[in-house]
């Protein structure tokens, strides 16, 4: 296929370090229980078979973009979608998250865990839909999950408060770690390059959970694989984004794995995180990072906070440590956010209050 080039879209802009004609603006988890119109096409269909029904991914994915204004859209799918590609039994449970038929704890385990060596056909027609309908102004953001993310499901067999097992199994048995990150990255990288061929747009890392690790452990068990995660689409030309929530103390691991753009939570401000970031491998782009509980706190408390971290960004490019700015929540959207407080705060980042 040939990738559309926007020469007009300000995600793409602030990302190259471009100067957008507005502050450009995409919210994590902007598709989902927030929207009316989401619940209901979703009724009666389970989370993981929506991921793989391409008309109604892509609907799905095009709500936010509709009803919000938002700059990008985020392809509708989940970080377990490659897995369940590729045979394993996992399910999504309503209120809880990913859950795996069984857990992934030894070497067997590891060495019989499938691996994905196809394209995912269905997501890639939700992909062209998508691509159909999104202005040339809008971009398409895939996204995969990383390793580390990704892993912790597997072993902890669910979602995890403390993900115990999966720092046990880092520390105790080492090269076993190794071989499980060994196993998942081909599986990722194939569910990249699935939506690389699509035509996406941008692309984010999410290693959500990554900020429960040390810096040490970070970089001894987790860096390697995802820096040949992004190496592998370096020549591809669109920007890669790189998030996990709480990692302040390590934006700068995280930043070399070789992102154009990092994602920053709400804990710290842009300009203190600009520092670290380009201490350590020279300045990026920063997205981020309202917290996602303003969303329920009234119009004037998100027209100052978002005036703080728009001052925040400015200072951090003013600076010389940041090179642009794409405005996002520090996480995902909650689930029982009023849809009416997201179009509210899209309009007051853009200006248009
Ligand atoms: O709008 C978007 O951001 C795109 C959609 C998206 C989903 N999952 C849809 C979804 C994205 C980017 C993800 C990635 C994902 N999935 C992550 C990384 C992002 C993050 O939030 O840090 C993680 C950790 C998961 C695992 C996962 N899947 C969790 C923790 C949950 C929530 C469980 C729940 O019910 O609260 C899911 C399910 C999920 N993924 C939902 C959505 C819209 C809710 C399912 C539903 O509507 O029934």
């Amino acid at each position: 296929m040939t990738r559309r080039t926007l020469s007009d879209a300000p995600l793409l802009d602030a990302a190259a370090g471009r100067t957008p004609d507005r502050t450009p603006v995409w919210f994590m988890r902007q598709a989902g229980r927030s929207l009316p119109e989401y619940r209901k096409v979703r009724e009666g269909i389970s989370m993981l078979d929506s991921c793989f029904m391409p008309e109604l991914l892509a609907e799905i994915t095009m709500q936010p973009v509709r009803r919000h204004d938002v700059d990008a859209a985020i392809l509708f799918s989940d970080i377990v979608v490659p897995l369940k590609a590729a045979g394993v039994g996992v399910e999504i449970v309503p209120g809880r998250g990913p859950v795996m038929d069984r857990a992934i704890r030894t070497r067997a385990d590891i060495d019989a865990l499938p691996i994905l060596d196809h394209e995912v056909d269905e997501v890639a027609e939700g992909i062209r839909l998508i691509l159909g309908e999104l202005t040339d102004r809008q971009a398409l953001i895939g996204f995969v999950g990383a390793p580390f993310t990704l892993a912790s499901y597997l072993v902890e067999g669910g979602p995890s408060k403390n993900h115990q097992t999966t720092k046990a199994m880092m520390h105790a048995e080492p090269e076993t770690w190794h071989a499980l990150m060994e196993r998942l990255v081909p599986t990722i990288i194939t569910f990249l390059r699935t939506q690389i061929d699509a035509g996406i747009d941008a692309m984010q890392l999410f290693d959500s959970w990554a900020g429960f690790l040390t810096e040490a452990d970070y970089r001894e068990f987790v860096l390697p694989y995802s820096i040949r995660i992004l190496q592998e689409i370096n020549g591809v030309g669109i920007p890669r984004i790189h998030f996990g929530v709480g990692t302040g103390e390590l934006l700068g691991a995280m930043s070399e794995a070789g992102s154009e753009v990092m994602g920053v939570d709400w804990r710290v401000p842009l300009d203190r995180a600009a520092e670290r970031i380009h201490a350590a491998s020279g300045p990026k782009v920063l997205q981020g990072n309202l917290d996602p509980a303003m969303l329920f706190a009234g119009r004037d408390a998100v027209t100052r906070e978002v005036a703080r971290i728009k001052a925040e960004a400015a200072r951090a490019i003013d600076n010389g440590d940041a090179t642009g700015h794409i405005f996002n929540l520090g996480h995902g959207v909650l689930p029982d956010t009023p849809a009416e407080a997201i179009t509210e705060a899209v309009a007051i980042i853009h200006g248009e209050d």
